[in-house]
């Protein structure tokens, strides 16, 4: 089911009125909004003639009250959701998304042609879970999570059946005996993803599947990109599985009832990507934020913040020349799973592929509670050669704004993981989000011992309250320097190399099995 917002049924702003920029969109293709090619050839003649971007002219250009403007901005569009939502949001689906999409392109716009400016339309899924219960015997289990994306059960319904346990990790469907079809599937967590032992437990028959930790404690994740044989899953804790385990292995019956309402809705939304009309087109530095919040609120740090840097480093960059082309990405459908940063990587040709030489992501970029975190990203980890050096350059980078940092792990949250699946090196700095500041970051970076980064973390909160500005500012800062140095040079970063389809797509199945997360939620 598609559901389409009328994206002509805005905009409170008056700079937002007069939007040349709202018309044609074309279904999954990328759709380009500049004029004709004399446009393009009077704004390569009207640019190129700017001073060549160095780091210390972009970086000395980016302020936080310019940042905080923009923040402002952002805030206004997210209450265009109130009607619907009874709070501002800009969760895809939502006015208020439609709108900061609209706002970047808007802005863009008025620089003279600076930059070509691409829709990338597509079918985003998006899963609501209505009620979920699941009984054991006679005990019903609180602690179970449906998954998310998870189907319902059967008429949504509540289905009675034996539990059977699945032998191994439910990854081979060998592991499913036959007298799994009609009945529960209990699996344990590990080795494989959610949806691959859901998918697994839905083609051996079964009416439901139970999934149980493999550590302690209870257990919620996503099933990721549906599948035609995903039958109704929950996470337990290794507790309530491991309890079940011991009765069927004792002989005994154990029977269950499982019952979830759920939909799983696709969304038609969309990615805007601006690239340079400067610099060569062949050897492009490509950064990214998400334009999208949670449906819990505005989204203002997460990652307002992120989007609204890369907008005014865009603005800013304008006045400059560079060597290398400068892409731009504002994705949408990240809180959903990374769906606009995964589908866009997925969709390079190789030849497209190969013109990225480095994407760099910027989720978070102002948490109240901040911490300056690097992704630690290595080569010897077997992330795409070039990533290493990109994070060597943010230390350097903080170094040179007189500032300490750390090291988070490069673990799946965020937009890179389309693009190191992809073969393209990937980085990116955040300030933390769920996380707890320890004593040590404190003495590091100020702020609060034993509160999270931000503590307003997908909540209705992340307002413009939610902002450090200094943090805010030094991130501006180092974002600016890292789209001036590639832009400049790309001297002893590690060349691309064309691939096959065939090794393209081998490789992007090895890659994607490392990942323990995908955006906010486990995926295994
Ligand atoms: C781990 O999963 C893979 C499939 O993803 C499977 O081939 C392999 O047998 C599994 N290993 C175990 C120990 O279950
Ligand atoms: C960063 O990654 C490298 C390679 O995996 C590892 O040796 C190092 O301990 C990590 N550093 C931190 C601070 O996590
Ligand atoms: C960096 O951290 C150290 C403690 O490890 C602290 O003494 C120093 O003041 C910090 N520097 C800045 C600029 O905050
Ligand atoms: C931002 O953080 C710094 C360092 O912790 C602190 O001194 C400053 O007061 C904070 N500013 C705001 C606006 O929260
Ligand atoms: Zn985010």
């Amino acid at each position: 089911m598609y559901i389409k917002v009328n994206p002509s049924s805005l905009l409170p702003l008056g700079l937002l009125a007069t939007s040349g920029l709202s018309s044609p969109v074309t279904g999954g293709q990328q759709q380009h909004l500049l004029g004709d090619s004399q446009a393009l050839a009077a704004a390569i003649h009207l640019h190129s003639s700017k001073p060549l971007v160095t780091e210390e002219l972009l970086a000395g250009k980016i302020e936080a009250k310019n940042l905080l403007s923009r923040s402002h901005d952002l805030y206004t569009i997210a209450k265009i959701s109130e009607p619907h939502y009874n709070h501002p949001t800009r969760v895809i689906g939502s006015l208020g998304h439609v709108g900061t999409i609209k706002y970047v392109q808007q802005v863009l716009g008025t620089l003279g042609g600076y930059y070509k400016i691409h829709e990338q339309v597509f079918p985003a899924v998006s899963g609501n879970v209505y009620e979920s219960r699941l009984t054991i015997g006679k005990h019903p289990i609180l602690s179970a999570r449906a998954m998310s994306l998870t189907p319902p059960t059967k008429n949504k319904e509540p289905v009675f059946a034996q539990i059977v346990a699945v032998a191994n990790d439910g990854c081979n469907i060998e592991d499913f005996t036959e007298d799994v079809n009609g009945a529960i599937a209990l699996i344990k967590r590990g080795n494989c993803s959610f949806g691959q032992k859901s998918e697994n437990a839905g083609t051996a028959g079964a009416v439901a599947a139970l999934v149980y930790n493999n550590e302690a404690g209870e257990l919620s994740g996503t099933l990721g990109t549906p599948k035609k044989h995903h039958v109704a899953t929950f996470g337990i804790s290794d507790k309530v599985g491991l309890k079940v385990l011991e009765k069927l292995s004792e002989g005994k019956e154990v029977d269950a009832s499982a019952y979830i309402d759920a939909t799983v809705d696709v969304i038609e939304t969309r990615n805007v990507v601006a690239q340079t009309v400067l610099g060569d087109p062949d050897n492009c530095v490509m950064l990214g934020g998400h334009s999208d919040s949670v449906e819990e609120g505005p989204g203002v740090n997460d990652d307002g913040s992120g989007s609204m840097t890369l907008l005014e480093v865009a603005v800013q960059l304008s006045k400059f020349s560079v060597n290398n082309c400068v892409r731009f990405a504002w994705w949408s459908g990240e809180e959903e799973g990374l769906l606009g940063s995964t589908w866009y990587a997925e969709h390079l040709s190789s030849e497209e592929n190969v013109k990225i030489r480095l994407f760099m992501d910027y989720d978070m970029m102002a948490s109240p509670n901040f911490a300056y975190q690097i992704y630690n990203a290595t080569d010897s980890e077997g992330d795409p050669k070039g990533s290493e050096q990109l994070r060597n350059f943010y230390i350097n980078g903080y170094k040179e704004l007189g500032v300490n940092y750390t090291f988070i792990p490069f673990d799946g949250r965020s937009d890179y993981v389309g693009f190191i699946d992809a073969g393209i090196p990937a980085g990116g700095v955040a300030t933390g989000a769920e996380g707890v500041k320890t004593a040590e970051e404190v003495e590091m970076f100020g702020g609060w011992e034993g509160k999270w980064y931000d503590p307003c973390y997908h909540q209705l909160c992340d307002d413009l309250t939610n902002l450090n500005s200094t943090a805010y500012e030094v991130n501006g800062k180092l974002v600016a320097k890292s789209v001036a140095k590639y832009a400049n040079s790309f001297e002893s970063f590690p060349p691309r190399k064309l691939e096959s389809a065939e090794v393209r797509a081998e490789r992007m199945a090895e890659s994607k099995k490392r990942w323990k997360y995908r955006g906010k939620k486990l995926v295994m």
